[in-house]
């Protein structure tokens, strides 16, 4: 199970799910073995058998969604190769605040140490309570083929 890559991902909207399947499969289209949890449904597997941890979340009403940071706060992720992204209104704007915001308090208050961690644009409140569809699988993309990098090898 060398260089087994989990990809965990909670979302409400839509955005993440979306940036979780790209992660997944431009990590895979390098070689990595990816498999994908949804945190609102799947039963979190051993992580024992993972080297490498991905986890995606959305943001709502200034909240990482709870189930994303419950994962964070797991001490067997400990040891693990982790990147983290986020799918939020503000990165629309700027992925800097967004992540300065968001991640960055998260990182430092669960003690973490993320080879990379990002916000990405995910779906903005309209009118008449309609998402407006603002996520960009390019960034997820590119960001992706960063991650493989910086990854453990695959076996
Ligand atoms: C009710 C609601 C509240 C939101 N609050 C925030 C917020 O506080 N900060 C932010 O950056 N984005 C906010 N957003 C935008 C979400 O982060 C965006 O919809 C993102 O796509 C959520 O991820 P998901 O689609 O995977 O659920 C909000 C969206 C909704 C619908």
């Amino acid at each position: 199970m060398d260089g087994r890559t989990l990809l965990a991902y909670i979302s409400a909207g839509g955005a993440t799910e979306r940036y979780a399947h790209v992660v997944a499969d431009t990590l895979r289209s390098r070689g990595h073995a990816v498999d994908m949890i949804d945190l609102k449904r799947d039963k979190i597997p051993d992580l024992s058998s993972y080297v490498n941890v991905v986890v995606g979340a959305g943001v709502r009403m200034g909240m990482v969604y709870r189930k994303g940071k419950r994962f964070l706060r797991r001490k067997d992720l400990e040891g693990k190769r982790l990147a983290i992204f986020l799918s939020s209104g503000i990165a629309v704007m700027s992925a800097e605040k967004s992540k300065a915001k968001f991640l960055e308090p998260l990182v430092k208050k669960y003690g973490l140490d993320p080879v990379m961690c990002d916000a990405f644009p995910g779906k903005m409140p309209g009118s008449m309570g309609k998402l407006k569809d603002m996520t960009d699988p390019e960034i997820a993309r590119l960001w992706a083929e960063q991650l493989g990098a910086k990854l453990s090898a695959p076996a």
